[in-house]
């Protein structure tokens, strides 16, 4: 797509991502921490790639995430997100092995993004160790900051028959393999998004069983917890997301018992609130998905100030708005086949008003001017009077934090003996 950055481009823009986490001890997503070696193995990449001169980009750790969500956290959600917070990390949609395998000529359509959305994260999904290896080969020259593997769909296109997702928590060792050969093929962190347990495998004891292999057997040191098991006796995805209970507690059993590895949590985290609640209990670090998407003002404006404790952006609605626009017509049509059109790009705002005076009739009129627009700016044109200038033009505010209680009662028995391991030396 014309206007997103191509494998190219991204190494001409001098972006050299710089995974900014040290491991091996306790609390340690501390901000402007810097990987050395994995800085060092960075700059070696970019001299491969005759990037001699190239400044250092420095990201802020994953203290917050915005988790991958396909058909959501596609490339305008993301230009969205971006401009609300500077520093949460960014998820793709999960992107088949396969597809990128079977794509090479298409890869940009699937894996090139505006370098604005660094830290972005690719997550990836499969299981078979050649597709893994040459897809990640593939996508590494777009500059992703980590690789991530998707352990925990449950969707039947995708986990059933034993294929991948979340039934690879089944086999730890195919998943260690598949990991080695990610990490083999990219020179930046890799990481796995897993659920707590598969149906009957719940016990705390089977999920440090796979934690404990992955990590041992691989070089996967970060692991993306999405707190509740899922079933695979064919309840839909959204269910999956809702049905099973949400067990704080093995996360933050996982945090006591394997000090040497970073877990970052997931599932059911609604406010800022929340994130720095869990944060409070010891959370290296918060992903958010549904509140992100479905209420993107709110959950995301206060990230830089209130999780990073760096500088507001100061945008008002009204700002975000107008740069989203130009970026809209910049890109409206340009895919083919009259894709993306006005729906696609306006799709991810429509959340931005969520329970503000005007939202209703906002979307009402939405829907009408959907039919009629024919650029995004005509688009907001038309439809935000519906919107107080006053709510169009606030910003912010940091209120002093509530007393949230979500994840105080989470270090409790996980219902299985206390899990020894300790990291093997190298
Ligand atoms: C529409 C939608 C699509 C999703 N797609 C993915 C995906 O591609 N990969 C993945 O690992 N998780 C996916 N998820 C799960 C989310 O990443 C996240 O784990 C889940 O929604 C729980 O977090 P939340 O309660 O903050 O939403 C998806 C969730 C939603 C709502």
């Amino acid at each position: 797509m014309r206007g997103m950055a191509s494998a190219g481009h991204i190494l001409s823009v001098s972006y050299t991502p710089v995974y900014s986490v040290i491991l091996g001890r306790r609390g340690r997503f501390s901000q402007n921490c810097i990987c050395r070696t994995r800085s060092q193995r960075l700059c070696t990449y970019f001299q491969k790639h005759n990037q001699h001169t190239l400044p250092v980009r420095q990201h802020l750790s994953p203290l917050f995430s915005v988790a991958p969500m396909m058909d959501w956290t596609d490339n305008h959600y993301r230009t969205l997100a971006r401009l609300i917070s500077k520093h949460a990390w960014l998820y793709t949609e999960m992107v088949a092995a396969e597809t990128i395998v079977h794509q090479t000529e298409n890869l940009d359509r699937f894996l090139a993004y505006r370098p604005e959305q660094h830290p972005i994260v690719l997550q990836i999904g499969g299981n078979k160790l050649d597709r893994l290896a040459r897809a990640t080969e593939l996508a590494s020259p777009y500059g992703y900051d980590e690789i991530n593997l998707n352990c925990g769909c449950p969707s039947s296109k995708v986990a059933g028959h034993g294929c991948f997702g979340v039934s690879l928590m089944l086999e730890p060792k195919l998943v260690a393999e598949a990991m080695s050969v990610i990490a083999a093929n990219c020179d930046v962190p890799v990481s796995v998004k897993c659920r707590i347990g598969v149906d009957d495998h719940d016990s705390y004891n089977e999920l440090c069983d796979f934690i404990s292999e992955v990590s041992s057997k691989s070089p996967t040191k970060h692991f993306i917890i999405h707190s509740r098991k899922a079933l695979l006796n064919g309840i839909s995805p959204a269910d999956n997301r809702k049905i099973p209970p949400l067990k704080y507690e093995f996360y933050y059993a996982l945090l006591r018992d394997f000090p040497d590895l970073m877990f970052t949590i997931n599932g059911g985290i609604k406010s800022i609130d929340e994130v720095n609640a869990a944060r409070r209990e010891g959370a290296h670090g918060v992903m958010v998905g549904r509140a992100a998407y479905n209420t993107p003002w709110h959950a995301l404006g206060l990230v830089d100030t209130a999780v990073y404790g760096a500088p507001q952006s100061g945008l008002t609605r009204r700002q975000v708005l107008e740069q989203y626009q130009a970026y809209g017509d910049s890109v409206l049509g340009k895919q083919g086949n009259s894709r993306p059109n006005i729906r696609d790009i306006v799709k991810p705002t429509l959340g931005l008003f969520h329970s503000a005076p005007g939202n209703g009739l906002w979307k009402r009129k939405a829907d009408e001017a959907f039919r009629r627009c024919t650029t995004v700016k005509s688009f907001f044109e038309e439809t935000l009077d519906a919107i107080p200038d006053w709510v169009l033009d606030e910003t912010l505010e940091e209120t002093p934090s509530s007393t949230v209680e979500t994840f105080a009662n989470s270090k409790i028995d996980v219902g299985d003996v206390k899990f020894s391991w300790e990291m093997p030396s190298k």
